[in-house]
């Protein structure tokens, strides 16, 4: 069970300079929409590079609770045969998600319109999270739920038996919730009209375009507008998952901080609404070189070769926070060896993410000895310097993967160790990670508890 293990706390040393090939795995945005989509498709789904971290093996299982035959060939190879839009049959049991918000709201989009019933759960991280913000719109197709007060799961989600094709605006700058109303949208008669003021990660429009469906993007003045056709068959698509910028986010940011590193990290999806953490550490002075640019399964990747570079504050815009929104740790982490001070705003969906981020980013700089400002959605970290920070403190993760993998990355430079009170849930997004960044050079060292 998630969460209910023994905690393995970890601690991280000032490292020597840490070189090599950081092979880092799949995204994760990609595998669950593989996965999905798959299940939404008579016939065989083939997929590459599959992220097998606990997140999306729990959305595997659940496609396989709606009728579906997943079956692993072998690391990252994974075949589909789902029972196509409309065909999902009503899972015997409840469906457990563990960590992931993402596996959870998209399927709960992807049944909202098919006339089955489905209990969703998870670990105490996702039963704290918010629900509402994705089951209320999908009411508008006419799917009815029951949930714990402010939408918290478990959650009960009925299926509409006679869907309606709905136009409704994003009011959150979430692609999970975008993603789960296109999703519905597919087995609803007539043109659904999904819109959002914000450019969110657009995986979901892509790999329905690849897959066959009828959808089409209208830019707006602020935003766009999606428009897509229900009731349409889906085709098989062999799908190759590009790895994960979120994930390349740890090697990076360590290749940066500690003096002397140079890493590579091939084969990265640089999807433009994914790369807003590249686009700060170069305003930064980041030494990153982008080599191979190039195209793959419609998506762009990118090797990214990283040299240790002194960093300068800077100021990120609200505007940039969605295509970086799982960054903001990592990102806090690199100001804090810059000279100066970064401010970012527009944090506030960092409070629903797997912890309160802003507030666990700001105790974890706390703890380790760095001064910083917070509001209800910025956060102000006063840098300082490749050699002045001082670490020694203890974070807690409060069962956050990125919390833990920013910290751990922070003690290879910082003065004093770092300790993580838990990196159990690091397996919820990248389970490779200790052993990659040893690999390179890191120092983490066993905590006893
Ligand atoms: C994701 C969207 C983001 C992100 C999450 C993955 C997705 O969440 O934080 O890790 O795959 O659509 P929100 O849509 O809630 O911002």
């Amino acid at each position: 069970m998630h969460g209910a293990g023994a905690a393995r706390p970890l601690k991280s040393r000032r490292s020597l300079a840490l070189r090599g090939t950081a092979e880092v795995p799949g995204d994760k945005s990609v595998s669950h929409r593989a996965l999905i989509l798959g299940a939404l498709t008579v016939g065989e789904t083939r997929i590459t590079g599959l992220l097998e971290a606990e997140d999306v093996l729990n959305t595997a299982q659940a496609m396989r609770a709606f009728g579906a035959q997943v079956v692993r060939h072998g690391p990252g190879s994974w075949t589909v045969h789902g029972t196509g839009v409309g065909g999902w049959r009503e899972p015997d049991n409840i469906l457990d998600f563990g960590n992931s918000g993402t596996g959870s709201r998209l399927v709960m989009g992807a049944m909202a319109t098919t006339p089955i019933m489905a209990v969703y759960t998870g670990d105490s991280s996702l039963r704290g999270r918010p629900m509402a913000r994705v089951l209320d719109p999908l009411t508008e197709f006419g799917a009815v739920y029951i949930a714990r007060a402010r939408g918290l799961m478990p959650v009960t989600l009925q299926g509409a038996t006679l869907p309606i094709a709905v136009e409704h605006h994003v009011a959150v700058a979430s692609a999970q919730v975008k993603s789960a109303m296109l999703l519905a949208a597919l087995n609803a008669p007539g043109r659904s009209r999904i819109s959002q003021s914000e450019l969110t990660r657009d995986h979901t429009e892509k790999m329905l375009k690849a897959f066959g469906a009828d959808i089409a993007v209208e830019p707006l003045t602020k935003g766009e507008a999606i428009h897509i056709t229900g009731e349409v068959e889906l085709k098989p698509c062999a799908v190759d998952v590009p790895r994960d910028p979120s994930s390349a986010a740890f090697p990076l940011v360590a290749a940066l901080i500690v003096p002397g590193s140079e890493v590579r990290i091939p084969a990265v999806l640089l999807n433009p609404r994914r790369i807003g953490l590249i686009d700060t550490l170069l305003e930064m002075g980041a030494n990153i070189a982008i080599e191979n640019d190039r195209e793959s399964g419609g998506e762009r990747i990118g090797d990214l070769v990283v040299r240790a570079s002194s960093l300068k504050g800077v100021e990120v815009p609200p505007e940039r926070a969605p295509a970086m929104i799982d960054e903001y740790p990592i990102l806090a982490v690199a100001a804090s060896f810059a000279e100066g001070n970064t401010v970012m705003r527009g944090l506030e969906e960092l409070r629903v993410k797997e912890s309160d981020r802003l507030s666990a980013i700001a105790a974890g700089l706390t703890a380790n000895g760095l001064t910083l400002a917070e509001t209800h959605d910025t956060l102000t970290v006063e840098g300082r310097g490749a050699d002045g920070v001082p670490g020694g403190g203890r974070v807690i993760t409060h069962m956050d993967h990125r919390i833990a993998m920013s910290f751990l990355t922070m003690g290879l430079a910082s003065k004093n160790a770092v300790s993580v009170d838990d990196t159990a849930m690091i397996a919820t997004s990248f389970p490779e990670f200790e052993k990659l960044m040893r690999d390179l050079g890191a120092d983490f060292q066993a905590v006893n508890v």
